[in-house]
């Protein structure tokens, strides 16, 4: 009876009507979770037996007689989705025709793993609202109304992945009842859609039925479909309408219609309508949305290759096992193998009271292996007992080995996948002592995914196991029906795409981020992380993905979308502005009560208990550590609703592959830090805003340089693409006695393949005052001579020497003046502590104006004399947002092509835009020889000029 859940509210309104069950003579409910105890004197028992016969919803139907007295005038579901956040409302009318009290049932299903936001009901113009409790201040308000004594029930689930909500209500005649649910969820993507499921089951002719899903979707929706339901009864009686980025599913049977048969008074409303969608993926590096000071990120990229899988089947060949379990676990096992690629490795173990393998080391799938395996398998005749514990150690074992042995791709994943239907009979039998084992040998390197089958089999075992170690559990009726379910489960865990993804943030706005680190990601699901935000700390918000793909080191960026989105959901009625809130708080508490299983200490566990109490407070659910309080408003009525001790990792849906999280895990950047620190420069456009700075030469980022020609009045830029360590020659002005080097430093890793480089440090040296000032992304050294002074960047400060001004305005810039005629400025860009590929870097600008000799050289220096330019030909370019044409410059004809780039004087953050006609290769053709030519071997060697 383990694992099944479900909510219970009986509450009944009559004076006299009923009798008394003596206590003793109930089920004790209180032991399987659910709680239903009476509020006082009015309220009477209607006896079990009468109770269903009068029931409305659920089990009804095995009578007529009484089927004309309570009439259901209305009934309707309304689900509303966005961006994945689906709230629901079930809602029923009824009203008493006949001359005596009758009992009403309001029983609906509600998916496992939903949280009950509201509950309300109106008896007779009384109005019943509903709040959140802790559970024992539930439990106290109720017993202080309570009058006769706590009466049980238990109430089964019909569906593995249902749970029950119920409520009892006894009416007088004529008198009208209206009940109002509300649950929320989150849809997970399984194998490639979202799944919303809405169980039916009005239990009688509704005179007005009407369900209703409107789906928004801001990614765009790339199908929608609804399977048929019901045996084919309502044949296009859905209509569908689907847009761009919204649909609406409305399904609205007439009386007539929902009859089951043509002159017969049975509904055949009684099942799931369903309905299947998948979104757009435009960017590969997911879609982050940010509304009201929270952001959710979305991220399932497709189109990759499969990482090679190391895969050990563990099946339970126990007697228990026999007849139709088996054999749908072989048919199922078949086809399994089948989709096995030729890169993956596999065995299978088999047990009993003893434990076998198919072969005890892993093997290629290839067809004949493949071949061989499943006639092992088909041989299997089940009996004897249930060693888990030597079957699990045994498959670690041969993963392991293999790896040692130097035999695993390094570049793959290793897993487990256990099916069993039992509890352990042999062998270890202590379940704590199994996850202690089986913890101890899988390390860190293993994901292992379980499948129970049945309802022998403990199932919260399983989870635990599961979920300790990198996997998830399932659990499927043994019937008809496992074989497909089996390979279902099977193929969520078959394709893995991405290994070790860690999403990053920047610290300085982004709060409370919820698990941010997965071991693996599996084609067709969808990884979702959530977060605070606080637009006040920073106007835009980048997301930064690292991962390991079957090819590759990947870093993925992206940038969110701010004010398209709130358009875009402020012109919808049915959005929900709150989705990202309660994303949030949804993964938030999920991942907290699975936190609290694992706690190791009671404190630490209270502590994990507090918080997820004044969650559920705060945002209004029902979670297993609340009850839910309805009442009259006189507050003189009262019910309680409880929801059984659940175990958290049914809700966790396909996402927490990957560890728990524990406030350790949370990386410490992911926290607020009481030092500013200044956003890297983010891509994306950004609508220019400031007036542009006045015209300079400059050089930012993977050195971009931006080179104004003040005559011809345009930009024209390049990139230099050199190494880390290598110094530039920037300025070289021999006979004014002045130079300015360039010493390059890389980027933490490659992206898209290519590393990119910045300046890291810079060398101004003013022969004639003998003065050399080095500037990196720490310090700023002044040396004059024997004397050296060195400044950081957290001072403001000004430094006079002679004729050198050198001027730190704190963590921004520091300006370099000779003069007054002569200035450069040079740009702090700190990017966000543990970034995971930026690093700090300079940026210099230098102003056309500077007095310089004529024979002034370097990469910047020899623009002091204007070349002639001419553009022509203009032309649309491959990427039609970026039109080419021909330059001639110096006798010869590049192409160009036009681009942006950013100065960052006035907006450190995000720059402003700067247009200009990039040249290719390094500058070829517009710089004077090669950009190679420009290499100094110190930072204050001078450019010898070939
Ligand atoms: C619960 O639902 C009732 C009826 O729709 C509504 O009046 C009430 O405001 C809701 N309460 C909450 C907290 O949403
Ligand atoms: C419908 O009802 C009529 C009259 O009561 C009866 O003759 C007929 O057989 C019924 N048809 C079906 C399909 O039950
Ligand atoms: C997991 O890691 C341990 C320790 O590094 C190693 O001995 C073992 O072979 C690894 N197993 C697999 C399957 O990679």
């Amino acid at each position: 009876m383990k694992g099944l859940t479900c909510f219970l509210i009986w509450f009944f309104l009559s004076e006299a009507q009923g009798f008394e069950i003596p206590t003793n003579e109930l089920p004790e409910f209180a032991e399987y979770g659910g709680l239903v105890e009476l509020a006082p004197g009015k309220f009477q028992l209607v006896p079990e037996n009468r109770r269903y016969q009068r029931s409305v919803a659920g089990e009804s139907g095995e009578t007529t007689e009484d089927v004309d007295q309570v009439t259901l005038y209305s009934y309707k579901v309304q689900s509303t989705i966005t961006s994945r956040m689906a709230n629901t409302i079930i809602q029923a009318k009824m009203v008493n025709n006949s001359p005596q009290p009758q009992g009403v049932v309001f029983d609906v299903q509600i998916p496992k793993g939903a949280f009950i936001s509201n509950f309300s009901m109106t008896v007779n113009g009384m109005t019943f609202t509903s709040s959140i409790k802790e559970k024992p201040v539930g439990r106290a308000l109720y017993s202080q109304a309570r009058a006769k004594g706590k009466t049980a029930g238990l109430v089964r689930s019909k569906a593995l992945d249902m749970e029950d909500f119920k409520t009892e209500v006894n009416i007088l005649p004529g008198v009208k009842v209206q009940f109002e649910l509300h649950y929320q969820e989150v849809k997970w993507r399984k194998l490639g859609s979202y799944e919303h499921r809405l169980h039916l089951q009005p239990g009688r002719l509704a005179k007005h039925l009407e369900v209703d899903v409107w789906i928004i979707e801001p990614q765009g929706l790339r199908f929608l479909h609804v399977p048929d339901t019901f045996d084919g009864h309502f044949e296009g009686v859905p209509v569908i309408s689907k847009g761009h980025q919204k649909a609406h599913v409305s399904f609205k049977p007439t009386v007539a219609q929902q009859r089951k048969c043509s002159n017969c008074s049975e509904t055949a409303v009684d099942g799931e309508l369903v309905v299947m969608y998948d979104v757009n993926r435009e960017e590969k590096a997911g879609e982050l949305e940010v509304f009201n000071g929270y952001f959710v990120h979305f991220f399932a990229p497709d189109h990759m290759d499969p990482i090679p899988k190391n895969i050990l089947f563990v099946i339970d060949v126990s007697g228990s096992m026999w007849g139709v379990k088996m054999k749908q676990t072989v048919e199922a096992m078949k086809t399994i193998l089948d989709d096995l690629r030729t890169e993956d490795q596999f065995s299978v173990v088999d047990f009993n009271h003893n434990v076998r393998a198919w072969r005890n080391d892993l093997v290629s799938a290839t067809k004949t292996q493949v071949a061989d395996a499943k006639k092992y398998i088909e041989k299997i005749q089940p009996h004897g007992g249930t060693n888990i514990n030597e079957a699990l150690l045994r498959a670690i074992f041969i993963l392991n080995e293999a790896n040692n042995l130097g035999l695993l791709d390094p570049n793959s994943v290793s897993l487990i996948i256990l099916v069993s239907d039992g509890d352990p009979t042999v062998g270890e039998l202590k379940l704590s002592k199994i996850q202690k084992n089986v913890k101890q040998n899988i390390q860190d390197n293993i994901s292992l995914f379980s499948l129970g089958i049945g309802f022998d089999v403990d199932y919260d075992f399983l989870k635990r196991l599961s979920n300790d170690n990198r996997g998830i559990a399932h659990r499927i009726y043994g019937n008809q029906d496992t074989s497909s379910q089996l390979k279902k489960f099977y193929n969520q865990v078959s394709t893995p795409l991405l290994r070790n993804i860690q999403f990053n943030y920047p610290h300085t706005s982004v709060t409370d981020v919820t698990q941010n680190s997965f071991h693996n990601f599996f084609g067709g699901s969808e990884i979702v992380v959530a977060g605070k935000f606080d637009p006040d700390k920073s106007e835009q918000l980048q997301g930064i993905i690292t991962a390991t793909s079957a090819n590759t080191e990947l870093v993925l960026e992206t940038l969110a979308e701010m004010d398209g989105l709130e358009d875009f959901l402020s012109r919808d009625k049915h959005a929900d502005p709150d989705f990202t809130k309660k994303l949030w708080a949804y993964l938030t508490i999920n991942q907290l009560l699975a936190e609290r299983n694992l706690a190791p200490t009671a404190a630490a566990k209270r502590k994990i208990t507090k918080t997820i109490l004044q969650m559920s407070l705060e945002h209004h659910i029902v979670t297993p550590l609340t009850s839910m309080v309805i009442e009259n408003e006189a507050g003189d009525e009262r019910m309680l609703a409880d929801s059984p001790p659940q175990d958290p990792s049914c809700c966790s849906g396909a996402l927490y592959y990957g560890s728990k999280v524990s406030p350790s895990s949370i990386p410490s950047w992911a926290n607020p830090s009481p030092t500013p620190v200044i956003p890297m420069p983010a891509k994306g456009a950004r609508v220019l805003q400031s007036t542009p700075p006045p015209h300079v030469i400059r050089v930012e980022n993977d050195p971009h340089f931006i080179i104004y020609l003040p005559k011809s009045q345009k930009n024209i830029c390049f990139n230099i693409d050199s190494e880390p360590g290598k110094i530039l020659n920037l300025v070289s002005d021999p006979e004014s006695g002045i130079l300015v080097n360039g010493q390059l430093i890389g980027a933490k890793k490659p992206k898209n393949e290519k590393l990119s480089t910045y300046f890291g440090k810079l060398g101004f040296y003013f022969q004639s005052e003998d003065m050399k000032i080095e500037i990196s992304t720490e310090t700023i050294t002044l040396r004059r001579g024997s004397r050296t002074s060195t400044l950081s960047w957290s001072d403001t400060a000004r430094v006079i020497n002679q004729r050198v001004l050198v001027s730190v305005k704190k963590e921004k810039t520091v300006t370099i003046t000779l003069d007054k005629d002569t200035s450069f400025s040079v740009l702090l860009h700190r990017v966000w502590k543990k970034h995971p590929i930026n690093v700090d870097f300079l940026g210099i600008y230098v102003p056309p104006t500077n007095k310089f000799s004529p024979n002034v050289h370097g990469l910047i220096g020899q623009f002091m004399r204007e070349p002639k330019i001419h553009i022509f030909n203009e032309r649309p370019g491959k990427d039609s947002k970026k039109p080419e044409a021909t330059m001639e410059v110096k006798g010869q004809k590049l192409t160009v092509t036009r681009g942006l780039q950013k100065d960052y004087r006035t907006d450190i953050a995000f720059g402003t835009e700067v247009p200009c006609w990039f040249v290719h290769n390094s500058g070829k053709g517009f710089i004077d020889g090669h950009y190679k030519d420009y290499l100094v071997p110190q930072l204050y060697s001078f450019l010898k000029w070939p």
